[in-house]
C-alpha cells in the first residue's frame, strides 16, 4: 500500500493507474478506522482494479461547538488496517494541503438538507459537499462507497452528482453493527459504559418501525410514538430527532406508502449518535437512494 500525503503525490499515482487502463474505487474516510469502513473499502476492493482511501478529517464540515478538535484520530492503527483490507493507496493530506487558504469557492446543498442532521447541523452538508467534491476531482475515481448508516449523507452526495453532472458511481453500503444492534461509529469510544449498554436501544425503536410497517402499519405518528417511546425509556440520552421520511427525498409523510427512512439522533455526555433504517414499500422499487 502507498501512503500519499500530498495531492501532487496523489495525482501521480492516479495517472499512472489510469494510464494502465486500470479502473477506481475511492472511500473517502475521516480515519479511526472501524467494520463499516473497512466494509466499504473491501466491496471497493471487489469492484475495482485500484482502491484509494482518503483519512481527512474535514474541518469545514463541523460547526463551531462540535468535535473537530477532538475526533478520534489513530494513523498508525488505521495504515495498518487500510493495508490489511487491500487499499492499494491511503491518500492522508494535512488541512494545509486540503486547504492552503480560506476556499474562493465552496458548495451550498438546497436540498434534503432542511430535515434531519441538516437541521441542528448548520452548514455541515455543505462542508461535506465540498471535500466530497474535491475528493473526487483528486481521485477521479469510477465508483466511489458511502455508507448508509449516514443515510442522509448518502442521498446528499447522489443529489450533488445528479446536479454537477461528476462523472462517478455512488454506491451505498449497508450499515454494520456490533453484534447489539449498535451501529459501528468511530464516536462510539465517547460512550461511558453505561450509556454503552443502553445504546443499542437506539436500533431497536427502529426496528420496531420496521417490524410495524413490515406487518401493514402506515401511520407514521403512530408509529413514531411508539419508537419514541422505547428511545425515552431505553437509551438514557437526549433525543435530537426520531422522523419518518421519504427516501431519498426527506420530505414529511403521514403514511407510509413510498420508500421511507426512520431516523434516530440521540446525544450521550459525549457523543452523538445517528442511526437510520430504510424500508422500501413492498411493490415498489428497491432502494438505490438515486
Ligand atoms: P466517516 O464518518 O469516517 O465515514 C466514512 C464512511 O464510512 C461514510 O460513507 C460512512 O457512511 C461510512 N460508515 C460509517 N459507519 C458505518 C457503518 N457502521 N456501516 C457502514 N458504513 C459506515 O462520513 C464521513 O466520514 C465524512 O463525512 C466524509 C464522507 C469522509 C467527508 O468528510
Amino acid at each position: 500500500m502507498k501512503i500519499v500525503r500530498t495531492i501532487s503525490g496523489l495525482k501521480k499515482e492516479i495517472r499512472a493507474a489510469q494510464s494502465a487502463g486500470k479502473s477506481i474505487g475511492f472511500v473517502p474516510t475521516m480515519g479511526f478506522l472501524h467494520e463499516g469502513h473497512l466494509t466499504l473499502a473491501r466491496q471497493a476492493r471487489s469492484q475495482n482494479d485500484v482502491v484509494v482511501m482518503s483519512i481527512f478529517v474535514n474541518p469545514l464540515q463541523f460547526g463551531p461547538n462540535e468535535d473537530f478538535e477532538r475526533y478520534p484520530r489513530d494513523e498508525e492503527r488505521d495504515t495498518r488496517l487500510a493495508g490489511e483490507v487491500g487499499v492499494d493507496l491511503l491518500f492522508l493530506p494535512s488541512v494545509e494541503e486540503m486547504y492552503p487558504e480560506e476556499p474562493a469557492v465552496t458548495l451550498t446543498v438546497h436540498k434534503r438538507t432542511n430535515a434531519l442532521c441538516g437541521l441542528s447541523r448548520e452548514g455541515h452538508f455543505d462542508g461535506v459537499a465540498t471535500v466530497v467534491m474535491k475528493l473526487f476531482h483528486l481521485t477521479e475515481a469510477d465508483r466511489a462507497y458511502f455508507g448508509k448508516k449516514d443515510a442522509q449523507q448518502l442521498a446528499v452526495i447522489h443529489g450533488l452528482v445528479d446536479a454537477l453532472n461528476v462523472p462517478i458511481e455512488i454506491i451505498g453500503v449497508d450499515t454494520v453493527r456490533e453484534p447489539d444492534g449498535l451501529a459501528k461509529s468511530s464516536r462510539n469510544v465517547y460512550l461511558l459504559p453505561e450509556e454503552r449498554e443502553k445504546a443499542p436501544a437506539i436500533y431497536k425503536a427502529l426496528g420496531l418501525i420496521k417490524q410495524s410497517v413490515e406487518a401493514g402499519e402506515t401511520d407514521v405518528a403512530s408509529l413514531k410514538q411508539k419508537a419514541r417511546y422505547v428511545l425515552e425509556e431505553e437509551a438514557g440520552a437526549v433525543i435530537d430527532y426520531l422522523e419518518i421520511l421519504s427516501y431519498p427525498a426527506l420530505e414529511p409523510i403521514e403514511k407510509v406508502n413510498e420508500t421511507i427512512i426512520a431516523a434516530a439522533a440521540v446525544q450521550y455526555k459525549q457523543a452523538r449518535l445517528i442511526d437510520n433504517v430504510i424500508l422500501p414499500v413492498k411493490g415498489s422499487a428497491p432502494c438505490t437512494a438515486q
